[in-house]
């Protein structure tokens, strides 16, 4: 293994750091992932001191073309270069190559700059990319329950509350019950976006820069819409990580949902669905069996988003201003949420795509006609009679069904008028499966006519 290069800020200190010291402190290993990013900020820096005569243009072009090329070596060494040019961390690992690849020039870079405005503005352009490409994977996912829907917006099937049978529905209304949620999770994706679109560099360690760095010109080379105003929050403000900590635990937990009502559906018990064996695995004993790995997964792997939320906001709590090195903290929770949300995202649009409906299954629950119940009540409703009372007369009809073993389908109209006279023959249609959706046909409703008029307007969005 190569030989850890010397610290940055070595000249104060008598003795090299012990060990363990290095393996407690150093960030290396995991913010290696920013090293684009850093390189970015760099080049654009360098642009900036060039701009207010600190580097000359011919220092400047060598700063450019040394960090330029320390992205390819990393590129095509990968981990390896990491093992030979270890330091702190990635901003410390990059500098020191570049010293030691264009001598005294690379010693100029870091005029002005602190590492703690430097890994601030780091860690914001990293996000604002993978936020990008989150957000198109949400998008994706969100096309693929509207695709769904299209096919099911008339699949009848019992809808649940409390996780016994309520009232049918239309599984394309349920599908789109998802399509909602994560059209949520994309507007609070994209709201916080403008949050993260700030950029510190030029904030110093803390107090600001006593050179006449232009931070609008850095911003705009580096993509940031705005330039944070206090030098001091600049550099301690994590708020952005939380919110997107927070963002991720909320899809993770629409994800989960998904995942429970998967699991549920392909149970034997309900065999609402069959997933496609390519997305389903087995029992190393038992062979008939066929398991939902994958929803289990979703369901299991949000744990971790609510896990680094709770992490991230543990370690801001207790800090004074300004930079602390409990900050550090902050990028091994992002990038494990990033990676699990990434791949959740991904394997929940394919998954979704390769499960079977089981109309026939659906349809056949579809028909416990106590599901019924709510419809019989809304008939006398209809007809004059107090909601509280024609609940009363419909219960004392199911109790009677239940005790006849008797479905409300199989009473004659004379047991109908028994209960009520203004029972008549149409009690009959009004408690079909397909009577039953047709008649939710307000905005926002599981009929059949509203789920294509809903499907229509996400589809527009
Ligand atoms: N590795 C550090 C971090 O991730 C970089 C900033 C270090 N700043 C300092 N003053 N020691 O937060």
């Amino acid at each position: 293994m190569a030989k850890k290069q010397s610290n940055l800020w070595s000249g104060r200190f008598k003795k090299k750091s012990a060990k363990l010291l290095s393996e407690f402190n150093d960030s290396l290993s995991f913010d290696k992932r920013l090293y684009k990013h850093d390189i970015k900020g760099s080049i654009a820096y360098a642009q900036a001191l060039h701009k207010t005569k600190i580097l000359t243009a011919k220092e400047t072009k060598k700063i450019i073309s040394g960090l330029n090329k320390i992205e390819k070596q990393i590129d095509s060494k990968k981990d390896k270069w990491f093992t030979e040019n270890q330091n702190e961390d990635i901003h410390s690992s990059v500098e020191n190559k570049l010293i030691s690849l264009i001598g005294e020039p690379g010693r100029k870079l870091h005029t002005g700059r602190s590492r703690n405005d430097q890994v601030a503005t780091d860690i914001r352009l990293y996000l604002k990319d993978e936020l990008n490409q989150i957000l198109l994977l949400l998008k994706k996912l969100r096309q693929a329950f509207i695709t769904q829907a299209k096919k099911h917006y008339k699949t009848l099937m019992p809808g649940y509350t409390h996780l016994q049978r309520a009232q049918i529905i239309t599984l394309g209304h349920h599908l789109l019950a998802y399509e909602q949620k994560f059209s949520r999770d994309i507007e609070r994706f994209q709201d916080s976006f403008k949050r993260i679109d700030v950029m510190p560099l030029g904030s110093g360690a803390l107090a600001g820069s006593s050179f006449n760095i232009d931070r609008r010109f850095l911003a705009k080379k580096l993509g940031f819409s705005k330039i944070s105003e206090n030098s001091i929050d600049a550099v301690s403000d994590r708020d952005f990580i939380c919110e997107f900590l927070f963002n991720c635990s909320l899809s993770g937990i629409h994800l989960s949902q998904l995942g429970e009502e998967i699991i549920l559906w392909s149970s034997e018990e309900f065999k609402f669905i069959e997933i496609s064996d390519a997305y389903s695995t087995g029992s190393s004993m038992m062979p008939q069996k066929k398991n939902p790995d994958i929803a289990e997964l979703l369901r299991g792997k949000t744990g971790r988003y609510l896990g680094n939320l709770v992490s991230i906001l543990n370690v801001l709590k207790g800090l004074p201003h300004a930079y602390n090195k409990d900050l550090q903290e902050d990028k091994e929770v992002i990038f494990d949420s990033i990676d699990t949300i990434k791949v959740m995202l991904k394997i929940s649009n394919e998954l979704l795509q390769n499960i079977s409906f089981k109309k026939d299954k659906m349809y056949l629950a579809a028909k416990d006609s106590f599901m019924a119940a709510t419809d019989v009540a809304d008939y006398l409703t209809k007809k004059g009679i107090p909601f509280r009372t024609a609940h009363e007369i419909t219960g004392k009809i199911v109790l009677y069904c239940i005790k006849k073993k008797k479905q409300l389908t199989d009473l004659s109209i004379d047991e109908w008028k028994k209960f009520h006279k203004l029972f008549n023959n149409d009690i009959i249609e009004k408690i079909k499966v397909e009577s039953c959706v047709n008649a939710r046909n307000q905005y926002g409703g599981t009929a059949p006519a509203e789920v294509l008029k809903a499907i229509k307007r996400c589809s527009s969005k």
